[in-house]
């Protein structure tokens, strides 16, 4: 399949709402927790595929505001995971010069996690291969309102006109200020659902539903992802005729 991969029309951005772990360990008999375990494969399979391929940018949602309203055995098992995760694929990440980055209320996060990940964002921080980006502690709907109390605030300083916000000045107050919006927004277990990720920044992107579960998402599942997107026309409001003239 990845012959048939046009490379010089790749999205630049792809952003995955990785679901499923759950229902994958609960048909194994296991706990839910197994499921993150092996969730953690697909992550390395995705984010391998995706640099090996030429992607840019790649967003993954681990960790949303809701997920913290789910049993504290599990919350804590997903810091603990994320920890271990960092600290053991930092050195793969340097070596494939691929920045790790993240979007999300950090502060929020334990100490330790923090800690690992600001240590590793600093570590990579100069690899320009890709951006492996983690939204983590993020929900949209908190970042979009995060962003307009700091354009509030900015505003009563008189630093910003009420006339000069529009998009480009909305854009840069979001956590993903540094990065384009995704072209291709991918969510497996066949869930078909936004879930308070990137509302801002997917307004034009292509979704893709894969029926796979998280931890079952392989290098091809990738690529019929990219596949199916560079099979549709992505008209942005203008007429089919437009786009070809
Ligand atoms: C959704 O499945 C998955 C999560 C909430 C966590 C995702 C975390 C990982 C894949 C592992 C850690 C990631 C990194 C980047 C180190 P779910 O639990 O909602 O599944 P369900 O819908 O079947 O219950």
């Amino acid at each position: 399949m990845k012959e048939k991969i046009d490379l010089s029309k790749l999205p630049r951005h792809i952003a995955v709402i990785m679901d499923g772990n759950g229902r994958w360990a609960k048909q194994k008999g296991r706990l839910r927790v197994f499921g993150h375990q092996n969730g953690v494969l697909a992550v390395r399979e995705t984010v391998e595929t995706a640099a090996e391929l030429g992607i840019k940018f790649l967003t993954l949602y681990a960790f949303s505001t809701e997920n913290w309203n789910r049993p504290k055995f599990e919350v804590n098992a997903l810091m603990e995971l994320l920890i271990s995760t960092i600290r053991k694929e930092t050195k793969t990440l340097t070596d494939n010069n691929i920045r790790l980055e993240a979007i999300g209320d950090l502060d929020s996060l334990p100490s330790g996690c923090r800690k690992e990940l600001q240590e590793a964002m600093d570590l990579t921080a100069g690899n320009k291969r890709m951006s492996l980006i983690l939204a983590l502690s993020y929900s949209s709907k908190w970042e979009i309102l995060n962003a307009v109390k700091k354009i509030a605030t900015a505003v009563e300083k008189k630093e910003i006109s009420v006339n000069n916000i529009n998009e480009s000045l909305f854009n840069s107050f979001l956590c993903t200020a540094n990065f384009p919006d995704p072209e291709l927004l991918i969510r497996t277990s066949g869930e078909q659902r936004i879930s308070n990720f990137l509302l801002w920044q997917i307004a034009y992107s292509e979704l893709y539903f894969s029926e796979k579960l998280w931890p079952d998402f392989r290098k091809e599942d990738l690529y019929a992802a990219i596949l199916d997107y560079q099979g549709r026309e992505r008209r942005f409001g203008k007429t089919s005729e437009q786009i070809a003239s």
